[in-house]
């Protein structure tokens, strides 16, 4: 029996990558003022149908559960998160600053960068529509990155405004119901051989790739790319009007981090989702929002071809092996006091383990008759001592925060 495709095992070397992956994540969100919170894995397949698009429809891993009701596998955590605020926006101050990391599943076809399960940090800020917002949020993905020890040589983030682009369909007198099929031919344009995209556009291919290669602006881009250069960050950042993003509810600034070889998919995407919270309320709260959210699976692959962020998960990983002590039971008769002082030790918050069988001491340890002292061997220096019992704690905990 294999996992199904898409699907991955996590040996513990894989968990502890993973679980490097997110300290990092929730370290860098928490540092930038953000709760934590979580939402189902399961929700209403309605609840997609009518806020992610058909992009995602189309991938749900949905199915009728034995109430008969039409349920789906969390794809994204975004429209959750507008039904959790527009039912609970009353207790909270705003803006709301509010970040996730769960497992997310999407039927797509398995390839590089892309699998049916994948875990995502999502950062999202809600009650706020001034453009101070958009700047905080991309600052903190730009932040995200570079805690991996990625720098502006390895990712840059792509801003682009969705406003934009509503504002040039207006003027090109196209109706708002084909509006997203648009969008989504442009978001794909730079996947895809421009004939292709010409197709899809129609009569307003022309203007579109006008657009493309003049590079469109606007005010609030702008504006956002001002302060971010004011921030030092200029580096990580360019505006690239291509950018759309895939999912029907963005309304503003959108932008999508990538690698600078261009070899991988997105790394994370986001942007402005002004209508959503009243959308989901029928109009009962209405609230500014945005948001991103970064996977572990193109971020895995660039950690792998950096070598400064290889280096910076390996000793993370290493370290997460590392015991504080491990106890040489010398002689069989001594296992049950031997087990106490594993026991205190733990107690004392320590990583400790021993052999559950009889084993022979190694060479290095000059196992004799010390008890009821205990010998302690520091295996970064060699050095050994007698300590006891009493003081053993103490004496270990010294040691392990002694610098070499
Ligand atoms: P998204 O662009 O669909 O946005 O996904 C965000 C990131 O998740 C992608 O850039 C990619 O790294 C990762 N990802 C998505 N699908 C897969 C997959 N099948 N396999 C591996 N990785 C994947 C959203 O999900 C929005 N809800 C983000 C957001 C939050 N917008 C506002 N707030």
């Amino acid at each position: 029996m294999q996992t199904l495709p898409g699907f991955r095992d996590f040996l513990p070397a894989d968990c502890a990558s993973r679980n490097y992956i997110f300290d990092t994540w929730r370290k860098v969100a928490r540092g930038y003022g953000f709760v934590e919170w979580d939402g189902p894995v399961l929700e209403p397949t309605e609840l997609y149908r009518k806020k992610s698009g058909p992009e995602i429809v189309d991938q749900l891993f949905n199915f009728v559960d034995k109430g008969e009701r039409e349920v789906a596998m969390r794809p994204e955590l975004t429209p959750t998160l507008a039904r959790v605020v527009a039912a609970n926006e009353r207790g909270f101050k705003k803006p709301l600053k509010w970040f996730s990391i769960g497992q997310f599943f999407r039927y797509e076809k398995q390839q590089r960068g892309r699998l049916r399960e994948h875990f995502q940090l999502n950062c999202d800020i809600l009650g706020e529509a001034g453009p101070s917002a958009d700047v905080e949020l991309v600052a903190l993905c730009v932040d995200v990155l570079r805690g991996f020890g990625l720098t502006e040589k390895d990712f840059v983030v792509r801003i682009s405004d969705r406003g934009f682009w509503t504002e040039f369909l207006e003027q090109q007198q196209v109706p708002p119901e084909n509006w997203q099929a648009i969008l989504q031919a442009i978001d794909k344009s730079e996947r895809e051989p421009r004939e292709k995209t010409a197709v899809k556009l129609g009569p307003l291919a022309d203007a579109v790739f006008a657009v493309f290669d003049g590079g469109g602006r606007s005010q609030r881009l702008d504006e956002v790319m001002a302060a971010l250069r004011a921030r030092g960050l200029g580096e990580f950042v360019e505006v690239d009007v291509q950018i759309v993003r895939g999912l029907a509810y963005y309304t503003g600034v959108v932008f999508e981090a990538f690698d600078r070889t261009g070899k991988l998919r997105a790394i994370a995407g986001g942007g402005r989702y002004d209508n959503l919270v009243q959308q989901l309320s029928e109009g009962a709260v209405s609230m500014p929002a945005l948001g991103f959210a970064m996977g572990d699976v193109v971020l895995g692959e660039l950690i792998k071809i950096v070598p400064g962020a290889t280096e910076k998960m390996s000793g993370a990983v290493k370290a997460y092996g590392n015991l504080d002590a491990f106890i040489i039971i010398a002689k069989e008769e001594r296992r049950l006091d031997a087990l106490s002082i594993v026991q205190r030790l733990r107690e004392s918050g320590m990583r400790v383990d021993y052999s559950f069988g009889a084993a022979k001491v190694p060479k290095q340890f000059q196992a004799g008759d010390e008890w009821p002292q205990i010998a302690m061997k520091d295996l970064r220096s060699g050095k050994q001592e007698l300590v006891g019992q009493d003081e053993l704690v103490s004496r270990v905990k010294a040691l392990l925060s002694a610098e070499l």
